[in-house]
């Protein structure tokens, strides 16, 4: 493998920015390309972050044999398509969380992967955040006793935005929960595994999209709150608590830069702040990974991914949230 690993992004809207200006923080990545449906938009973007070429369309892009690994950056209802795309052109993936709309169609890539023995991961990006991975020891290594209770919340105003828009498009496979509900469940997912019973309740909006969703999952011995919401804001705060001690994450707490610890009477702060905006750490794992001819990540793996896409089916199907024209993959 060569000194720089060269990345290929497709898709170039808002998370594509953000993750561009990362990439560029990580000394052995390279951005050798970009696509975009609209050529100048995509030549744009590849002056604005040093890309060395630029495509108007993503087939392109994967037939660039210098691109070793493609960042897939297009809205949920496409990750599917377009990571089998990558996958079939030889091309390592990192694909933008949810990894696709249901447990069926990550199944499928599941099976791409492992037939193409080609590296797959979801950017679940919180899950390589330094504080999750801290606190994550903290609770396996039985700090807090036995894990009873973890609440999160993710919440921001955007009913007012574009209704063709991807948060508030059916079409898109919009709503809060794939789009950040994901979250709360992931940390719910992390920390305590599987829930054997979910209940919900949900408000849909005029686009018919779900737009706020309560979630309670039980586990055995132990209860998660968690809420998502494009209605209104939330605090953005998580806090996992066991029957010795409790951990609360600072907000924002999926990209948090810390977490006070209570363990008995005496709570203490401990500060790990995040670099950059927090995805060089993904792209860092992916480095990890390719560098050790690992076709998963033992972070966060795709059963991991089909796990967490499965608790969605189940929190859907309990609040009655579908897509048009879904397929099970
Ligand atoms: N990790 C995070 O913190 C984070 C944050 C935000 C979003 N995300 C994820 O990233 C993905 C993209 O989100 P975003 O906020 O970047 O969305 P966005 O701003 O709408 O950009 C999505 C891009 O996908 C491409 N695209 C292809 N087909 C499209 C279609 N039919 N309609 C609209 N766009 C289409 C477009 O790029 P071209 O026009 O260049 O082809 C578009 O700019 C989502 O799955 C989301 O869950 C992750």
């Amino acid at each position: 493998m060569a000194d720089k690993i060269s990345w290929g992004i497709i898709g170039l809207g808002r998370i594509a920015r953000k993750f561009a200006a990362d990439l560029h923080q990580v000394p052995t990545a390279r951005l050798a390309a970009v696509a975009s449906r609209d050529t100048d938009k995509a030549i744009g973007f590849a002056s604005e972050f040093g890309a060395a070429r630029a495509y108007g369309s993503y087939k392109e892009l994967l037939e660039d044999k210098a691109v070793e690994v493609v960042y897939v950056a297009t809205p949920h209802s496409f990750h599917l398509e377009h990571s089998l795309m990558a996958l079939h052109s030889g091309k390592h993936v990192l694909c933008e969380k949810p990894l696709a709309i249901n447990a069926g169609q990550v199944a499928q890539l599941q099976k791409a992967a492992s037939e193409t023995r080609i590296f797959l991961m979801e950017a679940m990006w919180s899950r390589f955040n330094p504080s999750i991975r801290e606190t994550l020891q903290r609770v396996k290594s039985g700090q807090l006793g036995k894990p009873s209770y973890l609440r999160a919340d993710f919440a921001f105003p955007a009913l007012d935005r574009d209704p063709s828009g991807r948060l508030l498009n059916p079409e898109l496979a919009g709503g809060s929960l794939l789009d950040i509900g994901i979250y709360p469940v992931f940390l719910a997912y992390l920390f305590m595994g599987m829930p054997y019973e979910i209940k919900t309740v949900a408000h849909f909006g005029a686009t018919g999209i779900e737009q706020q969703i309560g979630m309670v999952f039980k586990y055995p011995e132990a209860v998660a709150l968690l809420y998502s919401g494009l209605s209104s804001r939330s605090g953005l705060s998580a806090e996992i608590s066991g029957t010795l001690g409790s951990i609360y994450l600072d907000p924002p707490w999926y990209k948090t830069d810390g977490y006070q610890l209570q363990i008995g009477e005496e709570p203490s702060q401990i500060s790990l702040p995040a670099q950059e905006k927090g995805f060089l750490y993904e792209i860092e794992e992916v480095h990890h990974c390719l560098q050790n001819q690992q076709r998963e990540s033992n972070l966060w793996s795709l059963e991991d991914s089909h796990n967490l896409l499965t608790i969605l089916d189940r929190v859907r199907e309990a609040a009655g949230i579908s897509f048009p024209g879904e397929s099970a993959g």
